[in-house]
């Protein structure tokens, strides 16, 4: 789709990025509380100008947030979904080359060559490498750890789970996370997420990135065990990084601070 065309079409981009948002915080009512967290460490701890890497964008939601609370910032966004991809770079056109996006999967070896910057101030991630199989998370982390500058800062937050058996910590994470997607969408948890697919299948703007996504994670396994804290931690510590832990956590759902 042309540029030219993409006007043409009169569709409300801001509005798929809101809908994206509203889904997300469904499930996760505490996300904005999550996201204050993670640009209050960059903002105590980076100059006003610096560069951040958004691993696992989806459509930016993260990044935004961070170019607008530091106008004198830069990011690079980077996630596999084709849909995702095209609603951030549509809904994100204001901002220039502040923000930009790289469609590509972030566990390719050559993830940084694709980025294409040589060094970051800081590398985050919301709610995405548990995705990553832990052989991926740690080959990712060594990978970030090479274009962290000295003093920089990775934070990823996601839901680390406290155990693979059903541990007592593990169930109240998890009976929590039930309780707040059934008060978003009612006794149909999943209705949230499948309804915002739905409707993004049905957009015809969007029909192409559809087809595209539906062809590629069709071979994308997601059936690995989630990767645990104590993983995270020494990974992070193994990839280099001098400070790691947990800096803020509400039950499973935390973020992994590691200083480079
Ligand atoms: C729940 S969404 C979160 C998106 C965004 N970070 C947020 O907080 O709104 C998970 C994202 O991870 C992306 N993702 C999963 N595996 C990926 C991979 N291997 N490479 C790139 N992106 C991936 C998905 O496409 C999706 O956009």
């Amino acid at each position: 789709m042309t540029v030219q065309e993409r006007e043409m079409t009169g569709v409300d981009w801001p509005g798929w990025l809101a809908r994206w948002d509203a889904q997300q915080t469904g499930y996760l009512p505490h996300r904005e509380a999550r996201f204050d967290a993670m640009l209050d460490v960059l903002g105590e701890l980076l100059p006003a100008e610096f560069v951040a890497v958004d691993l696992a964008s989806g459509p930016g939601s993260l990044s935004h947030r961070l170019l607008r609370r530091f106008p004198e910032a830069r990011c690079v966004a980077v996630d596999l979904d084709p849909v995702l991809v095209e609603i951030g770079r549509q809904s994100s056109t204001a901002l220039g080359d502040r923000l930009r996006f790289v469609e590509a999967d972030v566990s390719r070896p050559d993830l940084v060559e694709l980025l294409g910057v040589a060094r970051v101030d800081a590398v985050l991630s919301s709610t995405a490498l548990h995705w990553l199989p832990s052989h991926a998370l740690a080959a990712v982390y060594a990978r970030m750890a090479g274009l962290i500058r000295p003093g920089g800062v990775l934070l990823n937050a996601d839901n680390i789970p406290f155990s693979r058996e059903p541990g007592v910590f593990q169930q109240l994470a998890e009976a929590r996370r039930a309780r707040h997607a059934v008060a978003a969408f009612g006794a149909d948890m999943a209705s949230g997420w499948r309804d915002f697919w739905e409707a993004a299948a049905a957009e015809p703007a969007l029909a192409s990135a559809a087809a595209e996504r539906e062809r590629r994670f069709a071979t994308v396994g997601r059936d690995h065990p989630e990767s645990l804290l104590e993983f995270h931690l020494a990974a992070l510590r193994d990839a280099g990084f001098s400070t790691v832990g947990v800096i803020w956590q509400e039950f499973d759902d935390r973020i992994v601070a590691a200083i480079r």
